[in-house]
């Protein structure tokens, strides 16, 4: 029961390598999806048979597979890489199913529900399986729809009404050289138009090389796409019309452009991604520009309380933005993780403003939680930095965080741009709510603008941080300590570096350092702490002064964060890392970056795939 990405590609003109190149080229950026194993099915001029290659491990794998044994010029090409959740990682469970005796390949993202009762029924007609997933029923089902006479698109609307649970799907047939059909229920497919060819793909870096034309499929829709056409069809068959839009970005956003990895990247990409989630927000009278649809500023003057879900380096954003949001709009603000809200009976209602903040759009968990507030009658806005994902298309409104694509595993740009947008969300609800005159609202706009260049600066002067991660290398054990917006960052800093570097790392509020988690201190034991500004709350600062003399009193390597011109800081540190001067609130937009390098150099030291970490996928497509 993969959850994974998935890419399908037709052409005009005669068989070539073109569907190969193309499909290979999408499983490359759609890796960070999954990478336990990956397959390709080519329809090639034999009608009877598609060539088909899949291996075990990462898509390395699979092209030395098929570097050694070249497949044939196609017409048609789908593609998978695959994240396991059911069926363990082999040659036998990775993607092309085959049914029809080889003629028929499909690939799938998701999973089907029922799939156990299919299986029991195909089996009492004497199909037999050969792996261990789900997927190989739906194979089974459409070549049944096939052979009884069905082109494939009518035979895909079939089997998806049979199929409860969630799924992308993508199938191909030798008989049908030039079509390539797809279909979806709660995880993503886009399509990709082209001239004389047309595209698929669970996301639109599967397709950006070739164009930036797409369009969405909508939940329980069919496509079939030809070099020609694309036709959308709802499961009955009945024709839906889609509205193509352009994709913002261009290709080379999603390489690595001369860094070595995607993470490294995307760290520098920072302050753009603050930049350009705060460019032209604001219209004429000040107020917030929401992307898509609309929740009443009648509704949001109303409301009584916000609850944020989200999941992981998320639903940290959600955290700092409750401080800012409290203090600004004096409204209740709850954080919880996606997958507990929906599972605790919330109390949700029509005066509760549900904001989901998701990266991908495409956390089950935070669409699940999602749909649970909206039956409660609660409006949702969407952070979310995957356009028309599905988190955005369910959402009764629309911020888009303009990171561009992040293709590393592990957040990092995503999580200042989401930041950067919940402030934003804070401010209008500030605005809205009469909380700020003017004057203030017009000077939390102007903190907000000058962040990229002091974030730029943190990167500018990053390197004794790295160097730091070099000689730490060997740790065993990395705590991290914060307090007030210090807090969130401190779990986002551990939750890196488990991530990354899977040490173990804990990320503590630091006032709860002497109820239990100072016993975890010992000799030599680094601790990395953010030191609140001494010109915010004095007290707060004067606190964490405290535990860092506290710790360093029982041996501990104490490596703080703090604001320049904090002197003593250098004090009781073993290590400092300033930041520029910025407002308390503004705080974690800088503070998180030295997390960000330290976690990625001491993984890189300690030899880990830093894109790729173990047992992850950038996309959580399941609950
Ligand atoms: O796509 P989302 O923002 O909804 O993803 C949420 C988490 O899965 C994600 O932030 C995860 O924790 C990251 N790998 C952390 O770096």
């Amino acid at each position: 029961m993969p959850m994974c990405g998935i890419v399908g590609y037709v052409g005009a003109g005669s068989p070539s390598d073109r569907p190969q190149g193309v499909v290979m080229g999408g499983l490359e950026r759609l890796e960070y999806r999954g990478y336990d194993s990956a397959g390709i099915a080519i329809v090639t001029p034999d009608e009877t048979r598609l060539a088909v290659a899949k291996k075990a491990g990462k898509l390395v794998n699979l092209a030395k597979e098929i570097a050694e044994r070249p497949l044939p010029v196609g017409t048609a090409a789908i593609g998978h890489t695959r994240w396991a959740t059911h069926g363990s990682p082999t040659d036998a469970n990775a993607h092309p199913h085959l049914a029809a005796g080889g003629r028929i390949a499909i690939i799938h993202n998701g999973i089907i529900e029922n799939y156990a009762a299919l299986r029991d029924e195909l089996r009492g007609k004497g199909v037999e399986f050969v792996s261990e997933t789900d997927t190989e029923v739906a194979g089974h089902l459409l070549a049944d729809e096939v052979d009884s006479g069905k082109p494939l698109a009518e035979a895909m609307r079939a089997v998806a009404r049979r199929l409860e649970g969630a799924f992308t799907l993508l199938a191909v047939d030798a008989r049908e050289p030039h079509v390539v059909v797809g279909t979806r229920r709660n995880s993503p497919l886009v399509v990709g138009l082209g001239e004389n060819e047309n595209f698929l793909g669970s996301d639109v870096v599967a397709f950006i090389e070739h164009t930036r034309t797409a369009l969405e499929l909508g939940q329980d829709e069919v496509v079939e796409i030809t070099p020609e056409a694309v036709v959308v069809t709802d499961l009955d068959g009945s024709p839906v019309e889609r509205a193509p839009y352009e994709v913002t970005w261009d290709a080379s956003a999603a390489q690595k452009g001369g860094f070595d990895t995607f993470m490294e990247k995307e760290i520098h990409e920072g302050p753009t991604a603050v930049a350009d989630t705060l460019r032209g927000r604001m219209d004429a009278n000040g107020r917030l520009q929401l992307d898509e649809g609309i929740v009443a500023p009648e509704v949001l003057a109303t409301i009584d309380k916000i609850i944020v879900i989200a999941c992981g380096t998320a639903s940290y954003a959600g955290l700092v933005a409750k401080y800012a949001i409290e203090h600004w709009c004096r409204i209740p603000v709850e954080v919880e993780y996606s997958h507990e809200f929906r599972y605790r009976d919330p109390v949700v209602g029509p005066r509760t403003l549900v904001v989901a903040i998701s990266q991908s759009g495409e956390t089950m968990d935070t669409i699940m939680a999602m749909r649970h507030a909206q039956q409660q009658g609660a409006p949702v806005v969407a952070i979310v930095n995957v356009q028309g994902s599905t988190i955005a298309r369910e959402a009764d409104a629309v911020l888009y965080t303009r990171a561009g694509p992040e293709i590393a595993v592990a957040s990092t740009k995503a999580l200042l741009a989401q930041i950067t947008a919940a402030y934003l969300l804070g401010i209008y609800l500030a605005d809205l709510r009469g909380n700020k005159f003017p004057d203030e609202i017009a000077a939390l706009l102007r903190e907000l603008d000058a962040m990229p260049a002091k974030v730029q600066l943190v990167l500018d002067t990053s390197e004794p941080v790295r160097e730091l991660a070099r000689e730490l290398a060997d740790t065993k054990i990395v705590l991290f300590l914060g307090r007030h917006v210090g807090y969130p960052v401190a779990l986002e800093g551990a939750l890196k570096l488990k991530e990354l570097a899977y040490i173990h790392a804990e990320g503590f509020a630091a006032g709860e350092l002497k109820h239990g988690p100072i016993a975890l201190v010992e000799e030599g034991v680094p601790i990395i702490i953010v030191l609140p500004s001494p010109r915010g709350r004095e007290s707060l600062h004067a606190k964490v002064v405290s535990n860092i003399q506290e710790v360093r009193a029982r041996g501990a390597r104490t490596i703080v964060i703090a604001e320049e011109g904090d002197e003593q800081a250098a004090q009781y540190a073993s290590h400092v890392f300033y930041v520029p001067e910025a407002p308390t609130l503004m705080m974690p937009l800088l503070t998180a970056v030295p997390m960000h390098v330290f976690a990625h150099e001491l993984a890189t030291v300690q030899g880990r795939d830093v894109d790729q970490p173990r047992n992850l996928a950038k996309s959580v497509t399941v609950e």
